[in-house]
């Protein structure tokens, strides 16, 4: 927080006014668009991320529109368990407990089995799958004490199908959604429900450089990242307190079937 963080004010309404989420690889792209979205509904929000500048900026910007404290960074590598617990601390010294994690940090590596650097399938999994692992690890004791927390997993479309030459992000976001229907079953009666989602195409600095068309996909085109920020505000929300253990496609239908239409 800097001098500039406008002074508490009395809890904002909202749905889900009350609640303190922690998002990862929340400085930019959809993560930053989920943030934007969670303080304009009412919950304080941690920005975790490698990138200072830009997290704290965000923060900044956040909480000037919401003339309250909303929002704050965060420093976060996922790949380091120790930063998640420092993380997890910040938060709830910032705002006093923390009650829905978004698991959002993640990256996007190329090559099928034969191509794929064994660098680039280390940093994958350490970034998308092993940091999923190690937020919710740091998170729980947290999660628990509440009772109603959330726990969203962003995976990907690459995570419920297979995905031509992404043998590692695929791997990864197929983890991500075993290890989300897991611990749907293990914290469920501890009051933490556990729900992945799976994004089609969306249009964010990560995807900014890939030539691709939307011929199989039914909607024919990308995302954009407040349609995606929609289901994470329903899933931190009350509103989804009977949805765990699910996997969730957004993806304008592509994976809905077989699109025999050429790709355009
Ligand atoms: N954009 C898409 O089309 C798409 C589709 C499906 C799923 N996803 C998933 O959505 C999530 C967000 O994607 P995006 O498109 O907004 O990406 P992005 O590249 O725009 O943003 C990712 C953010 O994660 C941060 N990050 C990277 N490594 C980190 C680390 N080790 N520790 C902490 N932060 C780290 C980056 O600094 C960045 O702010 C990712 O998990 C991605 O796999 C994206």
């Amino acid at each position: 927080m800097t001098a500039d963080t406008p002074a508490p004010t009395a809890p904002a309404a909202g749905r889900v006014a009350g609640k303190v989420v922690l998002i990862s690889g929340a400085a930019q792209g959809m993560g930053a668009s989920h943030a934007s979205a969670l303080v304009a509904e009412g919950a304080h929000v941690m920005i975790g991320d490698l990138q200072e500048e830009a997290g704290t900026a965000l923060a900044e910007k956040l909480n000037a529109d919401a003339g309250r404290q909303a929002a704050a960074f965060t420093p976060l590598d996922v790949t380091s368990f120790e930063a998640w617990t420092a993380a997890v601390e910040s938060t709830v010294a910032t705002f006093g407990s923390l009650q829905v994690l978004v698991n959002n940090a993640g990256i996007y590596t190329p090559g099928s089995v034969a191509d794929a650097t064994i660098e680039n399938w280390t940093r994958t999994i350490d970034i998308d799958l092993t940091g999923t692992f190690f937020g919710m690890k740091a998170a729980l004791g947290e999660l628990r004490r509440n009772q109603t927390s959330s726990i969203i997993n962003i995976s990907s479309i690459a995570g419920l199908v297979g995905f031509k030459n992404r043998a590692a992000y695929s791997a990864a976001k197929w983890g991500v959604q075993g290890l989300t229907k897991t611990s749907a079953m293990d914290f469920g009666p501890d009051g933490v429900r556990v729900n992945s989602i799976h994004p089609g195409s969306v249009e964010t600095p990560l995807t900014a450089n890939l030539k691709r068309g939307f011929g199989q996909v039914p909607a024919g085109r990308a995302a954009q990242v407040e349609e995606i920020s929609a289901l994470v505000l329903y899933l931190a929300s009350d509103e989804s307190r009977f949805v765990s253990g699910a996997g969730i496609p957004i993806d304008g239908g592509e994976t809905a079937g077989n699109n025999l239409r050429q790709d355009s």
